[in-house]
């Protein structure tokens, strides 16, 4: 049968000492779908973004992923599927260049440190440049992590993920903290990233959510308050009370 969804996420729960974090919760994103999922803090959004990419095991429920079911799945199994998972606070090896940062994360050059410098191909070479470009940092490719920007430094663990070129991307909070200005540069790539895979973004900030996502979940204490269109999702009394209102 054909699936029509790219990510099945099936009566989804999970409980941390009783309490429930997730709460049979059902979400569909299409094919090369921008999904944004905003909420109050506490609703359960980072929660979900842990049991898709394995991180957290639900206590039942059904992730499924081009028809594969990632539950049960080890974290770096999901990855190699084609998800890939950016957190919420970034993480780049402030040591290396943005070239070095990029390299590690291709597919063969995981795994034990001294083995990767033997492996720049052309192909890692085109593919890492080709990426780079993309995240806005193709001038800082010899630049140390370091040196960057907060907002650099978030695009640069976004161009990780893509070197291995995942199928859906889950963004946890990406333009948190981010200059005005580097909030525009991220939707425009997040966009862009949108021609080829599906996103799913975690945000608060509504103007952002409004110049990317073609439809927006809204989560409140585990569970789905709302789905649909930015418009529509703005006007509903129920979202306004829990969350926009605040
Ligand atoms: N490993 C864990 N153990 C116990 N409780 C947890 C765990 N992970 C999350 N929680 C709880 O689950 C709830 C949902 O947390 P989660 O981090 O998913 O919220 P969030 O929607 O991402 O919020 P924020 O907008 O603040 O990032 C919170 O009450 C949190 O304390
Ligand atoms: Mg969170």
């Amino acid at each position: 049968m054909h699936d029509p969804y790219l990510l099945q996420v099936d009566n989804l729960s999970v409980s941390f000492d009783g309490f429930k974090a997730v709460d049979d919760l059902s979400l569909y994103v299409g094919m090369n779908e921008i999904r944004a999922i905003i909420g109050p803090n506490g609703a359960g959004k980072t929660t979900l973004l842990d049991l898709i990419s394995g991180r957290t095991t639900p206590t039942s429920g059904s992730v499924s992923f081009n028809g594969t079911e990632l539950v049960g799945k080890r974290e770096y199994e999901i990855v190699r599927i084609g998800v890939g998972r950016k957190f919420q606070t970034p993480s780049v090896y402030d040591s290396l260049t943005v070239f070095e940062n990029l390299e590690m994360s291709f597919p063969d050059n995981r795994g034990w440190w001294s083995a990767w410098r033997f492996r720049r191909t052309p192909e890692v070479t085109a593919r890492v440049e080709e990426v780079a470009a993309l995240i806005y940092l193709k001038e800082q490719l010899n630049e140390r992590a370091e040196t960057l920007s907060h907002g650099q430094k978030q695009w640069l663990e976004i161009g990780a993920l893509l070197i291995q070129n995942p199928e859906l991307l889950l963004l946890d909070e990406p333009v948190a903290g981010m200059s005005v200005r580097d909030r525009e540069k991220t939707a425009e790539l997040i966009v862009k990233l949108g021609e080829h895979r599906a996103v799913v973004v975690i945000e608060h900030d509504m103007e952002f959510v409004k110049q990317i996502a073609h439809r927006v979940t809204v989560l409140h204490q585990g569970k789905v308050l709302a789905e649909g269109r930015m418009e529509a999702i703005q006007a509903d009394p129920k979202v306004i009370e829990v969350y926009l209102g605040h």
